[in-house]
């Protein structure tokens, strides 16, 4: 467990580098406890293993995977199909829980939070865009983004929601049903629904997975950019190189492992 001074580590993501330029001027004993308190380690998986059962026994679909990721940073998470990309994502942003080790998230050790820790946790820190969208089928495309923002009770949630769809290129799109949308639409709802509370990490699987070049590729300038100007913290599991050449790093899994380097 770590001390409760961790929690604000969310907090101070965006002044990230300026807390890292104020540890050099800083004596070693100042250096030592802002490095205990964890303020740059956003997201970090301890020697991490998910088992399931199957019809053949149980299997291993993430084995002893550990790394930590600073904020601000962006890391794309490649590999094979089944290779336990989205599991990973979803151990990683507290939706399901590992069978081994530990994920510490805005400095919050996960496994000491109940569902509703975590639930409260992933609302006011965490964006997460799905592969398969999870829009809400009976809410339009506006009180779907709105959501997130009603949680966590901001007035303003319309007028945001609103600006979050034509950041997407869906300002005439607002009234529809999910299933008056095309597959790239939805996505790009999911998108704005991600990122409308300013997230301090945005896990994304595969985002632009279902969207034309044009729109992938303005998809990705939206995601780079909330990365540059608000500090929030990215984490792609993708199969596009261009998306994943544009992250700072690229993490590969092969049969539920890193591959080394
Ligand atoms: N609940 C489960 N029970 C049994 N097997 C599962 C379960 N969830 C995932 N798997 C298996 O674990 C492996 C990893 O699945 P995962 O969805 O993480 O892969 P992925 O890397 O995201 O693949 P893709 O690129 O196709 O999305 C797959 O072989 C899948 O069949
Ligand atoms: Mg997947």
């Amino acid at each position: 467990m770590l001390s409760p001074t961790t929690k604000i580590a969310g907090a101070g993501v965006a002044a990230g580098d300026a807390a890292a330029g104020a540890i050099d001027s800083n004596s070693p004993t100042d250096r030592e406890a802002i490095s205990l308190s964890n303020k740059e380690t956003v997201l970090e998986a301890q020697d991490l293993g998910k088992e399931v059962s199957s019809p053949e026994g149980p299997l291993a679909i993430v084995r002893e995977v550990s790394f930590q990721v600073r904020a601000g940073e962006s890391v794309a998470i490649v590999g094979a199909s089944g290779a336990g990309k989205s599991t990973l994502l979803a151990l990683l942003a507290g939706l399901d829980l590992p069978s081994s080790g530990r994920v510490l998230l805005a400095g919050q050790d996960l496994n000491s939070l109940d569902e509703d820790g975590r639930a409260r946790l992933r609302a006011e820190r965490v964006g997460f865009v799905f592969q398969s969208f999870h829009l809400v089928p009976a809410l339009t495309a506006l009180e779907n983004v709105m959501l997130p923002l009603e949680l966590a009770g901001r007035r303003d949630a319309r007028a945001g929601a609103r600006e979050a769809l034509e950041h997407v290129g869906l300002g005439s799109r607002v009234g529809h049903y999910p299933r008056q949308l095309s597959g790239g639409e939805q996505q790009r709802v999911a998108i704005a629904r991600a990122f409308v509370v300013r997230p301090a990490v945005l896990f994304a699987d595969e985002p632009t997975g279902n969207l034309d070049t044009v729109t992938g590729g303005r998809i990705a300038d939206l995601l780079f950019d909330l990365n540059a100007r608000s500090g929030t913290t990215l984490l792609l599991v993708t199969h596009d190189r261009d998306l994943a050449a544009r992250c700072g790093r690229m993490l590969v899994m092969e049969a539920g492992r890193l591959a080394p380097g």
